[in-house]
């Protein structure tokens, strides 16, 4: 089996502005030994300084969302071309809060990540089931239908990675067993072995993502489907994101 590079994310949510900009500066320059990725998915205001501030040498910028249209009449909204104009190297699609908060349904998230991986840029999908869904037995149907129908045909090991992140986690402090985050991993990649092959699937990474902190992340990072973590309130401060880089 194909070794995976690590890949650790931070998404800022809706925080941060320019007088942010050095903790970005400061998690560039201590991120620059690791071996994996790492991306900092930032508010579209902040993308393009951050990247004037950081070496290059890892680190890489990232968006939230973006429409899945290249351009046109769609007040308010940024399309993929234009996030890779200010700097963006990945973009998150189908994050729980918008697919919740806003409506996103599967076939908009997949048309979305069809239009960055068309603008060259790599997407990070986005899954997870409800506390209800849970309770009732049906996270592997929820997280495997979402995957199924919000990835686009073309999307492959090198221009997408799949984040596993149950809402129930997010941002609460609590996570699932190490046991039900290791067989939510192995289904989703034997999903993703029938619908493109055991090759891409092998090579695909798939990030845990909820409530990862440094204290919980070394046990999340041994499991053996699982190639990183998609992190929120982590990722805001530079030692509580170097601490789970470090153990990773
Ligand atoms: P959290 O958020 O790490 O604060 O739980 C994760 C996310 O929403 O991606």
């Amino acid at each position: 089996m194909n070794k995976r590079k690590n890949f650790i994310a931070g998404n800022w949510k809706m925080n941060g502005t320019l007088d942010t900009i050095s903790e970005i500066s400061k998690i560039d320059k201590l991120s620059e030994g690791y071996e994996g990725d790492i991306a900092l998915c930032l508010p579209n205001t902040i993308i393009s300084k951050a990247n004037e501030n950081i070496s290059h040498k890892k680190l890489l910028i990232g968006a939230q969302n973006c429409h899945h249209e290249e351009s046109g009449a769609y007040t308010g909204d940024v399309s993929a071309k234009m996030l890779k104009d200010a700097g963006a190297k990945v973009i998150i699609v189908g994050h729980s809060e918008r697919r919740q908060i806003y409506k996103e349904t599967n076939e908009i998230i997949s048309k979305k990540a069809e239009s960055i991986i068309n603008s060259d840029l790599l997407t990070i999908i986005c899954i997870g089931e409800t506390e209800e869904e849970k309770n009732m037995g049906l996270t592997s149907t929820t997280v495997c239908t979402q995957l199924k129908n919000s990835m686009p045909s073309i999307s492959n090991e090198t221009n997408t990675v799949v984040a596993y992140e149950p809402i129930w986690a997010i941002g609460t402090g609590r996570i699932p067993s190490l046991k039900e985050i290791e067989v939510v991993h192995k289904e989703l990649r034997s999903l993703v072995s029938k619908i493109k092959g055991i090759d891409t699937a092998n090579k695909m990474r798939f990030l845990y993502g909820g409530s990862v902190k440094p204290n919980n992340a070394r046990d999340i990072f041994d499991l053996t489907d699982v190639d990183g973590a998609l992190i929120g309130g982590a990722s805001l401060k530079s030692d509580d994101f170097m601490g789970i880089i470090n153990v990773c």
